[in-house]
């Protein structure tokens, strides 16, 4: 049987299995364009996807570094979920090769960062972000999204609460004490500024559902299940470590110098559009956010984000 006639089985059998017509499909196919690479990749739709609010042309590269990251964090997600969505036992190869990718990623959006660092112009900036308020890149959902994914819960408690939570603590009695509740909520009155309530009331039941799946399939959940010897295995601690380290020390130190640089103007701080306590908020030091802490000796987790 000739390739061709082997292949042209294959469908028939295929198009019954379905129920479908097989003749009316290949009669299709006579009628049918051929794919091209801007109808494939949607290039039209993609560039033009940015609308600026003023004319300031620094605006642009602001909008479109954005959309870069929220497509590279799309990209980490997509390769947690294949690991946390894995039938039975992670093998040791598949789960290397997806930290490796992930790791990338991030390695790309960390030093891509001087993009957004040194890319813009301070005055520009200053003025088309005065027509951004109260939005901010806090608001970005999937970076919430890959906190939760890559480790569990109780690692992205609040530093001073942590050790009045644990694994019988309700969910949602969780969820108000995660790090970054600081940036919009007041603790000694429970009042949640503008910034944290529009952002709950369109993603918090989302974000609970996501937590509570990927509190038990996360990165951290997944690697710590992996054999002893693996566990073990210095170049695997290492891409652990990179990841944890890479995301956040690194962007997150990205991220705060760029905010000194725009935001702290002849040793004054302006407010930020998302109105938080930046200065601190957003130091590694504070935040303390580690998500494989037992990869971590005792003097690294006290001193995390110290020396940087
Ligand atoms: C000129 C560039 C930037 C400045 C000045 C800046 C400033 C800030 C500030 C001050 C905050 C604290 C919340 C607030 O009060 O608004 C924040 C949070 C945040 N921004 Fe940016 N940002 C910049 C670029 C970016 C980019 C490119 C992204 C990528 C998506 C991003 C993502 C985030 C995220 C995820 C948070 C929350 C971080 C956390 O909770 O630890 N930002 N940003």
């Amino acid at each position: 049987m000739s390739s061709n006639s082997k292949i042209i089985n294959q469908l028939q059998e295929k198009y019954q299995a379905l129920g479908q017509d097989f003749d009316t499909h290949l009669e299709g196919l006579l009628h049918s364009k051929l794919i091209t690479y801007w109808d494939y990749i949607k290039t039209d739709s993609l560039l033009n996807l940015q609308t600026q609010r003023t004319n300031l042309p620094d605006e642009m590269v602001f909008i479109m570094y954005h959309q870069i990251n929220e497509l590279l964090f799309k990209m980490v997600l997509w390769e947690i979920d294949q690991v946390a969505k894995k039938e039975g036992s992670v093998e040791t190869s598949f789960f290397a090769e997806k930290l490796k990718r992930i790791s990338r990623y991030f390695d790309m959006l960390t030093t891509s960062f001087s993009i957004m660092g040194e890319g813009m112009e301070i005055e520009q900036y200053n003025k088309f972000r005065t027509t951004l308020t109260p939005a901010s890149g806090f608001q970005s959902a999937q970076y919430r999204l890959i906190e939760f994914a890559s480790t569990e819960t109780i690692n992205l408690i609040d530093n001073r609460f942590r050790a009045t939570i644990d694994r019988n603590t309700p969910f949602e009695h969780a969820y108000e004490h995660l790090y970054w509740q600081a940036a919009g909520k007041d603790y000694k009155t429970g009042k949640k500024s503008y910034l944290l309530t529009i952002f709950e009331e369109r993603y918090k039941a989302d974000f609970l559902r996501f937590a509570e799946f990927y509190n038990t399939h996360n990165l951290w959940t997944k690697f710590k299940s992996l054999p002893e010897e693996v566990k073990q295995d210095k170049d695997l601690i290492a891409a652990m470590r990179h990841y944890d380290y890479t995301v956040n020390i690194k962007w997150v130190m990205a991220h705060y110098n760029t905010a000194n640089h725009y935001l702290n103007i002849n040793g004054q701080t302006a407010e930020a559009t998302g109105g938080s306590e930046w200065t601190k908020y957003m130091h590694p030091k504070y935040q303390k956010r580690i998500f494989f802490p037992d990869l971590w000796t005792e003097k690294e987790l006290e001193d995390w984000g110290k020396d940087v």
